[in-house]
């Protein structure tokens, strides 16, 4: 209902420029019509609100109530806005509470049944016609170390992130950033000749079982074994120079640790692109260059580095990025400096995003800060382009400390969605027990999957990304609550209505709309508000506001289901209902796909 709350606004604006000039004021105009219409604050209010009158008041010096009797002639007479409105009346002190027609929102309903992003608009093109390109940097393991939950966390909200765009007509990368480069490589290597062969023939039959443990192998000798890290260090020296042997050796590492992140990608149904840190190691060199000719390095004991604005250390002195280490190596900065200059950079020799979006969690957000400071200074963020850093919070046991598994160990990702599966799965053998149902093996095994992952994926998008959250498994398989299977039941009952009736007939959308209950037009409004909330999340990144709106939507539908019947109404009361279920499904299944969470019909 966005375009109906612009034309609103901007047929108020018009208004409140007549009313200023009547009082030689005009001068106040660009102050006063910020937020000049603002949602209601309570339903029963109307739809939307104008608080301007009571800061007129204190400009005319009147009393805002006087004021707001006046502005309500002036507006009384704009066509468009008693077009629009059904009511404006004066509330409290001075507000002005505006309700809309009731053909104005049903004609919305109407559209927005046909609409195939139920009402969301798209975002505009360039110049060229062409759409805004938006990189999502997420997920972004690194090779030969674990995958963790923060991990999945980064993976489940980047993607969330990703498909919002997707949704609004952006054209989206999805990068995944993956730590496949720097000195930790000399000691894979040198580790992996020692166990197999000095000259790594047979490199192909080379399997690794357990990466993290060799990984964990490797440096512990690194750190005891002067001979060990000696020949560590050559070797990254090796590898750097292009040696063949070293770079297949590598390639082996990647191409394993690979495997075991894309299992996870598979059974989450990510879709990412693989560019990882290595990709930018042609252009550090250059980026030391650019940035020493922008007079922007400085040399701090044989280290380059940029001191940032408004960043200190404990003892109060500038902070500085390092860019290039005392002994010439270059480190994760340096590849993120390179990295934002290539993806805003003009094809071909860069991405040419508007906008890129890195999700990590809330421990990098000093890094963030610096590399966009400097990558400012060194103009490399174009006019009309934006970056942000999508921090989160930890994942926490229900104790409140760090997710363990019962004998302390940290728990593998892997391990953690199996055990969701696992759980929904023990749970609908109970359902179908205790409802005396008999289902088939395969759809016991899909209702589990599709459940356990959601209430994964969803116990994760539904909180405030920015606090830490405490990770359940019993509040996020909870048929009650602001969870995934009450989203899911919710939509297995609207499934339920549709199987029930016999009525199928494509243009029923077209008939008339009829609704009297109050649960009706509570369902009307909270639907309406779809693309608001869309938007919003565009803008702030932050995905719980679609959860927090698909469980109040839920409620919303709920309340309806209990209190007026739907089959059994005359027919042009139940045409006008089904519309309402149907566009709450459409909604539902909607939201759910931006969420990443599969739906079903039945469960
Ligand atoms: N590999 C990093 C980590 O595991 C995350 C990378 C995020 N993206 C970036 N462009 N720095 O913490």
């Amino acid at each position: 209902m966005l375009v109906i709350f612009k034309e609103l606004t901007k047929n108020f604006e018009i208004s409140l420029l007549e009313n200023l000039k009547d009082n030689n004021k005009k001068e106040h105009f660009e102050n006063l019509k910020k937020n000049l219409l603002t949602p209601s604050s309570k339903e029963e209010f109307g739809d939307y609100q104008c608080n301007t009158c009571l800061v007129l008041a204190k400009i005319y010096k009147k009393n805002p109530r006087d004021i707001a009797s006046d502005f309500i002639k002036e507006l009384n007479k704009n066509k468009q806005i008693s077009d629009l409105c059904e009511t404006l009346k004066i509330a409290g002190p001075g507000f002005i509470n505006i309700k809309l027609k009731n053909e104005i929102l049903i004609k919305e309903i109407k559209s927005n049944i046909k609409c195939p992003r139920a009402g969301v608009s798209l975002t505009s093109k360039t110049r060229n016609d062409l759409p805004k390109k938006v990189i999502v940097d997420f997920s972004s393991p690194n090779i030969a170390k674990e995958m963790h939950v923060g991990h999945l966390r980064s993976t489940i909200i980047g993607d969330s992130l990703a498909r919002v765009f997707e949704l609004r007509g952006y054209e989206v990368l999805r990068l995944n950033h993956i730590g496949d480069w720097g000195t930790q490589f000399g000691m894979l290597i040198t580790q992996l000749k020692d166990l197999y062969s000095n000259d790594l023939k047979d490199i192909d039959k080379i399997k690794i079982s357990d990466l993290v443990e060799f990984y964990k192998a490797s440096k512990k000798r690194f750190d005891n074994e002067p001979e060990f890290k000696e020949r560590s260090r050559k070797e990254v020296v090796k590898l750097q120079s292009g040696n063949n042997e070293s770079t297949a050796a590598w390639k082996l590492l990647c191409d394993q640790s690979r495997k075991e992140f894309e299992d996870i990608y598979t059974n989450l149904n990510i879709k990412i692109k693989e560019r990882g840190e290595s990709f930018y190691n042609p252009f550090l060199n250059s980026v030391i260059e650019e940035l020493h000719l922008k007079k922007i390095l400085i040399e701090d004991n044989g280290a380059k580095c940029v001191f940032l604005d408004g960043m200190t250390n404990k003892e109060g002195k500038p902070f500085p990025l390092i860019i290039q280490k005392k002994d010439g190596g270059f480190n994760y900065a340096t590849t993120d400096l390179a990295a934002i200059r290539y993806r805003f950079n003009k094809e071909p020799n860069g991405d040419n995003a508007s906008r890129i979006i890195y999700v990590t969690d809330h421990g990098q957000a000093n890094h963030f800060a610096g590399v966009f400071q400097v990558a400012k200074k060194a103009n490399w963020i174009p006019e009309n382009c934006q970056v942000d850093h999508v921090p989160f919070g930890l994942v926490q046991g229900i104790d409140g400390k760090k997710l363990k598994t019962r004998e302390g160990k940290t728990i593998l990702l892997k391990d953690l969605l199996i055990e969701a599966v696992r759980r929904a799965k023990e749970d609908l053998l109970e359902r179908l027990k205790n409802e005396n149902r008999n289902e088939t093996k395969d759809f016991i095994l899909k209702t589990s999957r599709v459940i356990g992952l959601g209430a994964v994926k969803y116990a994760d998008l539904s909180q405030n990304r920015i606090t830490n959250y405490q990770f359940s498994f019993d509040k996020m398989l909870s048929l009650n609550g602001n969870t995934a299977p009450y989203l899911l039941y919710t939509l297995v009952r609207i499934s339920g209505i549709n199987r029930k009736n016999d009525f199928v007939d494509d243009s029923k959308y077209s008939q008339d709309l009829h609704f009297e209950n109050k649960s009706e037009w509570r369902l009307i409004r909270k639907l309406l508000k779809f693309d608001e909330v869309i938007i919003s999340i565009e803008k702030d990144l932050m995905p719980n506001r679609l959860c927090n709106y698909l469980f109040e939507l839920c409620q919303t539908f709920n309340r309806f289901y209990d209190q007026v019947p739907i089959l059994k109404e005359e027919k042009y009361k139940k045409i006008s209902r089904l519309t309402l279920c149907n566009l709450t499904e459409k909604t539902l299944k909607l939201s759910l796909e931006l969420l990443g969470i599969e739906t079903l019909e039945r469960m």
